[in-house]
């Protein structure tokens, strides 16, 4: 059901689809012969069909048993059972808050008093609702999801009582283990595991996907990585670079290959999108030529949940400032497994890669400010401190030049729970990469209609290290990730870019 409907010749709604002429204007910028530049406007008219029936969709984690699979599972249980629960502070009732889809709005425009008017975005295209979405998983740890829930110390204990029941019924599937890519001590939890070569091990992981999702009638199925974070793997010629070798690589049970590696190439024959919530390398260039020529989409990596999404926005304000950030100093500790795993010296550095980048692309938005190759000072430390569990500490600190050689310095302490932050995240990760998979466009010479790149870099705005496909440029800008995310939507409705220009209000 839409919640409003957009009245305009460039749009139909029709039984199946949301079909949207849409004028896609931008600027070309060449080189001029006096050593500017010549700006040329340039429109080009799509057609932009979105398919209307919401599907049935299920969700499969790899890592269920962890902080943010037992979260994300209690939270979407504890709203469709529209739960509530006594805190020290009052009754506190089931939401979804950090969720952009759920808990954010967006502008439909100007109301007849001037006003913006608002909605959730999840009301601006037919989307699946969190409620609807069936989970299940796998973890090398078999503690079922009651149980692990209670070793995840996340969530109050009179929440916890009230999802025991259903809970404790569900236990993660067997999974693929490495232990030389995952830190030497997550092996004590290591009990529920898929023996085999590689490619038995693929072969079950496909036959867990089919059996899911014939056993909830789903229409689509869409896994996710939320395991510990791995090594990086290595990029070697002839083991995983192209498609086909990384495929010979896994009959020979090649050692090189990673365990979420091989869940993204499972996921990717059965035709489900995978998205990669940790830092690692999985889409060596092997399996992004995979998901490319099978048209399925992959998406990551690493959760944009606390202090990177928080330097996204930072950093993006003081550089459009006018500002120059010179030194960027993060410090964080936390005592959940996650930071067990980060403990440990290779992990910790498939984190700090993922972790550094994020400023780059603002950094280079201004030439006034930074000399060609010149970056900030940024430095990342991560320490594993047990008490604090899941309740992660992260300390940032900010230095900028300001005018004629002043310095300006903020330090920003933000405490909070790391799997309350991801889990939104989790979410909207799927609800969005379900809906691109229900959008597809139609140049002006084109016959028929084309659906996004395999690497949905749309995603971008809930990723730390947002992966795009091969030359495309990397946004690391949270508001200008959100735009993209929110224009694309309304191009989907022949709606205008939202602009911000506010004429009607400024001119006397
Ligand atoms: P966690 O350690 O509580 O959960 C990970 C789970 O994965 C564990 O239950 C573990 O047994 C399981 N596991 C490890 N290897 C596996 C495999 N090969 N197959 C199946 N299961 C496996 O960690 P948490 O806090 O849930 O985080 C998960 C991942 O998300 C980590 O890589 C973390 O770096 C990443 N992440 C988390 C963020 C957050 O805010 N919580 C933010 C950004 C990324």
């Amino acid at each position: 059901m839409t919640k409003f409907q957009v009245d305009s010749p460039n749009v139909t709604y029709g039984d199946r689809y949301i079909e949207a002429d849409y004028d896609y204007c931008t600027s070309r910028v060449e080189p001029a012969s006096d050593g500017g530049y010549k700006v040329i406007p340039n429109a080009t008219r799509l057609r932009i069909r979105t398919e209307r029936q919401v599907p049935k969709l299920g969700v499969m984690l790899v890592g269920w048993g962890g902080n943010n699979g037992t979260t994300v599972t209690a939270a979407v249980l504890a709203n469709k059972l529209a739960l509530s629960w006594p805190t020290r502070n009052g009754h506190q009732e089931a939401n979804y808050y950090g969720s952009l889809m759920m808990s954010s709005t967006v502008s439909l425009g100007m109301g007849p008093d001037g006003r913006d008017v608002y909605i959730p975005f999840h009301d601006l295209l037919p989307m699946v609702h969190p409620d609807d979405i069936v989970l299940d998983g796998w973890d090398i740890s078999s503690l079922n999801l009651a149980a692990a829930m209670d070793r995840a110390r996340v969530l109050e204990p009179s929440l916890q009582e009230q999802l025991r029941p259903y809970m404790q019924k569900m236990k993660p599937r067997p999974s693929i283990y490495s232990p030389d890519f995952i830190a030497a001590n997550q092996l004590e939890r290591a009990d529920n595991l898929i023996v085999g070569t590689k490619r038995e091990q693929i072969e079950q992981i496909r036959k867990d996907i089919r059996n899911f999702r014939a056993e909830h009638a789903l229409d689509k199925v869409i896994l996710l990585w939320t395991a510990n974070t791995e090594r990086f793997a290595d990029i070697v010629p002839g083991l995983n670079d192209t498609a086909e070798n990384l495929m010979r690589s896994i009959k020979n049970d090649a050692s090189e290959i990673s365990p979420s590696t091989l869940f993204a190439v499972a996921s990717i024959l059965e035709g489900c999108a995978f998205i990669n919530g940790s830092p690692q390398n999985t889409f060596v260039p092997g399996c992004m030529e995979m998901a490319e020529k099978a048209n399925v989409f992959i998406g990551g990596d690493d959760f944009k949940s606390g202090q990177t999404k928080l330097k996204s926005v930072l950093v993006d304000f003081l550089v459009s400032a006018g500002l120059k950030p010179v030194s960027i100093v993060s410090y964080n500790h936390l005592g959940n497994n996650d930071g067990k795993n980060l403990s440990a010296p290779q992990q910790f550095r498939s984190k700090e890669i993922s972790k550094s980048n994020v400023v780059d692309d603002m950094v280079e938005s201004n030439p006034v400010l930074y000399k060609p190759g010149e970056k900030p000072d940024h430095t990342v430390v991560i320490k594993y401190v047990p008490y604090v569990g899941d309740s992660k500490r992260a300390m940032d600190e900010y230095t900028s030049e300001i005018m004629m050689g002043g310095h300006n310095t903020l330090v920003i302490h933000n405490t909070c729970e790391d799997s309350l932050l991801a889990s939104p995240i989790i979410l909207d990760l799927v609800i969005l990469t379900e809906l691109c998979q229900r959008i597809t466009f139609r140049g002006p010479n084109q016959t028929t209609y084309q659906p996004f790149h395999s690497v949905l870099s749309i995603l971008s705005y809930l990723c730390k290290a947002p992966l795009v496909p091969e030359g495309a440029p990397v946004i690391n800008s949270l508001n200008r990730q959100r735009s993209s995310i929110e224009n694309i939507f309304r191009a989907c409705l022949a709606l205008p870019p939202v602009n911000h220009m506010m004429l009607e209000h400024r001119f006397a």
